[in-house]
């Protein structure tokens, strides 16, 4: 009950956050770029874009052990999507981000995974 109340806290921690730049886990000197991916979309009407980038993509394998991962959101303005973890990460070797955008704005946020 305790960890689903701090898991709640948590992620609305995560969504309070306006569409900037995020990191998880700690990017050590020696740790490899794992993938870098950039997602775009443009705005629909009326509507928002919430989209989950999974990682590794699907039909591949990573045998790393994640250790961070950032989410630039390329828009600079506070306007892009509002990334959250919402499976893995470091410590794991897959993970699982999720985009969502505001109403009638489109997203361009760059994701980048580095492990070791
Ligand atoms: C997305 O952001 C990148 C990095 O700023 C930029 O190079 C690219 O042109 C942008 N893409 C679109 C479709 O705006
Ligand atoms: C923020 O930047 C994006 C991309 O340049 C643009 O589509 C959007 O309208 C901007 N938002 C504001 C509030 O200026």
């Amino acid at each position: 009950m305790k960890l689903l109340l701090c898991l709640t806290i948590l992620v609305a921690a995560i969504f309070v956050v306006h569409g900037s730049s995020v990191s998880w886990g700690r990017r050590k000197n020696n740790d490899f770029l794992l993938s870098r991916q950039v997602e775009v979309r443009s705005a629909i009407k009326n509507n928002f874009w919430n989209i989950d980038v999974d990682f590794p993509r699907a039909d591949t394998e990573n045998y790393y052990k994640i250790s961070a991962i950032f989410v630039y959101d390329n828009f600079k303005n506070s306007t892009g999507a509002v990334p959250g973890l919402w499976a893995g990460g470091p410590g794991y070797r897959f993970a699982q981000v999720n985009l969502r955008s505001f109403v009638n704005v489109g997203l361009n946020s760059t994701i980048e995974i580095y492990g070791r």
